[in-house]
């Protein structure tokens, strides 16, 4: 679905989205793809991800799928590495690939702790670094959007390792807009709220009996959907987006803010 954007907008670019192989990632690689980019899927699961990439191919648009684990540095450097000798360069990053779920913080082993900051923040850490030089050559502008959500500045009860992680990302992205906005490298953040028909909403408020808790605090009465999303990536990642940095695109329906009805 795309009745909001220009179907040539982001023409020539090349884009690597981290866990773009389910939920909102495969939503934003999939739009990228029908607004002219070549997306990279990236994933632990390579059938997965595979699978992304035929679904964009049969769509008209163009995928590629690599298998990625973004603990991993060096399988972040090879894979930026094939993207670049292969499509001539890269454009855009976005930061989506995660793992959460909901442990009381008594009960969350330090290995439980250590796999979430890692997946989350250090995975961050290693796709901008490691996409730097890339980034940093592209003839658009290059951009990197980085998926936390707005639970990373309230504290989250019952999922402390992703708020932690999620407000490290976003400090990430503050100080790379500051040291690489002169090196030709925009660094913002887009904080999702509950987004329905996804594996995040699953665990944490279907799989707890939440839903309805959580529902009742979205102003706008709803969850978010996918698209929501996917369309503020494109923002980001489009001509319009050439002057935001360092900042966090909040979709949430006012979620941040509300204590529930009045
Ligand atoms: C407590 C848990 C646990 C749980 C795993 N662990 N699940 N602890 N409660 N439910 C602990 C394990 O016991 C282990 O610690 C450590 O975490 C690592 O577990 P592994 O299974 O070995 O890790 P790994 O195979 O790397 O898998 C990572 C994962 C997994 C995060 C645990 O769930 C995953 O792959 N998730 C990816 C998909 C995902 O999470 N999607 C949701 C993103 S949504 P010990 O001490 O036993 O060794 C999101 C925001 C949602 O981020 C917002 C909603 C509004
Ligand atoms: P999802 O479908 O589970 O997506 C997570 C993706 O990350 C999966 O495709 C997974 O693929 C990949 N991944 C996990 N660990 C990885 C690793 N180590 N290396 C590479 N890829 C890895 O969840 P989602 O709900 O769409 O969430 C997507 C993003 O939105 C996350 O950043 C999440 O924190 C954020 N968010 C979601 C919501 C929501 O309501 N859903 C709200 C706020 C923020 P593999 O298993 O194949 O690796």
């Amino acid at each position: 679905m795309n009745e909001i954007f220009r179907p040539d907008l982001l023409d020539g670019r090349v884009a690597v989205v981290t866990g773009g192989g389910t939920g909102l990632g495969l939503e934003t690689a999939t739009l990228l793809a029908r607004l002219g980019a070549h997306v990279v899927i990236g994933g632990r699961r390579l059938e997965v991800a595979r699978e992304a990439a035929a679904s964009i191919l049969a769509a008209g648009g163009s995928a590629s799928a690599y298998q990625l684990d973004v603990r991993d540095f060096s399988e972040v450097e090879s894979v930026v590495a094939q993207v670049v000798d292969q499509h001539g360069g890269l454009d855009i990053l976005v930061n989506n690939a995660a793992g959460n779920f909901r442990c009381k913080t008594e009960d969350l082993s330090p290995n439980g702790w250590r796999t979430i900051v890692d997946i989350d923040l250090n995975g961050t850490f290693n796709c901008s670094r490691a996409a730097f030089a890339a980034l940093s050559a592209s003839p658009h502008v290059g951009r990197i959007i980085s998926i936390i959500t707005s639970y990373a500045w309230s504290g989250w009860p019952g999922c402390a390792p992703a708020a932690a992680a999620k407000a490290g990302i976003q400090s990430l992205m503050r100080t790379l807009a500051v040291e690489w906005g002169d090196r030709n490298i925009l660094c913002n953040s887009i904080a999702p709220g509950a987004i329905g028909d996804t594996e995040g909403a699953k665990r944490i408020h279907e799989d707890a009996g939440r839903t309805d808790h959580e529902l009742s605090r979205v102003p706008v009465g709803r969850f978010g959907s996918r698209h929501d999303i996917a369309t503020a990536v494109a923002y980001l990642a489009s001509p319009a987006g050439r002057y935001v940095n360092g900042t966090d695109l909040v979709v949430d329906g006012g979620r941040q803010f509300s204590f529930g009805k009045a």
